[in-house]
């Protein structure tokens, strides 16, 4: 499974990247109010440090305003791909961006049936949101699952895309239902790489490490 990081922060993203386990970075109108200025320019400095996918979500909500917006983001780098929320619209243009060889993410799904229109339409990756409908007590996990055993039936080529994850369990889940990639925030990665016997052991073996050393000095 692919492991995006969900931010728009540049350091988060630059030590991801040098752990080796960044395989691309979605960014929303929400991450990017968290840090601000020029969102092309965010954009821009992400895709120089991943050659992964970097998701870029537009905001209008007519046809022509998101194909003008991704249109706009497509040519800021070639590994930019569009986001675009579920909707009526929403489908038109994901399926207009594809015509035109622009890739698209599709973001707020909330049901399979909205995971398989928007891979009928023709995106990329599908974007079932499991924090937000874990949230309002559905199981978030099931549309990744129901999912990916449709897109296996189908032989459908768009990449189920795990979002909202909200804790590391959820990465583990979302590897068994066969998301192809899940986006994590930065502090969630961080807790996977921890557990407290790793962090114990590591301790323990610096201080008989060391206990060693010195009486190998007093020896000598
Ligand atoms: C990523 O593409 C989504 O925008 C993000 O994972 C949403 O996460 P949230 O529900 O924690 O805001």
């Amino acid at each position: 499974m692919k492991i995006f990081l969900d931010t728009a922060e540049i350091e988060e993203i630059k030590i991801a990247a040098r752990w080796g386990v960044l395989d691309g970075v979605t960014t929303n109108p929400s991450l990017y109010a968290k840090v601000g200025g020029s969102y092309d320019a965010i954009l821009q400095e992400i895709c120089k440090i991943t050659s992964g996918p970097v998701s870029a979500e537009v905001i209008s909500d007519d046809v022509e305003g998101m194909l003008t917006e991704g249109r706009h983001f497509a040519k800021l780098a070639p590994n930019i791909v569009v986001k675009v929320a579920m909707s009526e619209n929403g489908l038109e243009a994901i399926s207009r961006l594809a015509d035109e060889g622009i890739k698209t993410n599709c973001t707020l799904v909330f049901s399979t049936n909205q995971g398989l229109l928007a891979a009928k339409a023709g995106a990329s990756l599908i974007s079932p949101f499991v924090g937000r409908l874990d949230d309002i007590n559905q199981d978030g996990m099931t549309v990744i699952r129901e999912l990916a055993e449709i897109f296996s039936l189908y032989s459908i080529e768009a990449e189920i895309l795990a979002a909202s994850i909200r804790n590391p369990l959820h990465m583990t889940q979302a590897a068994l239902a066969g998301a192809h990639v899940a986006t994590v925030p930065f502090k969630i990665l961080q807790q996977m790489v921890h557990h407290p016997l790793t962090d114990k052991g590591i301790v323990q073996f610096k201080k008989d490490w060391e206990a060693a050393q010195q009486a190998a000095a007093a020896k000598s």
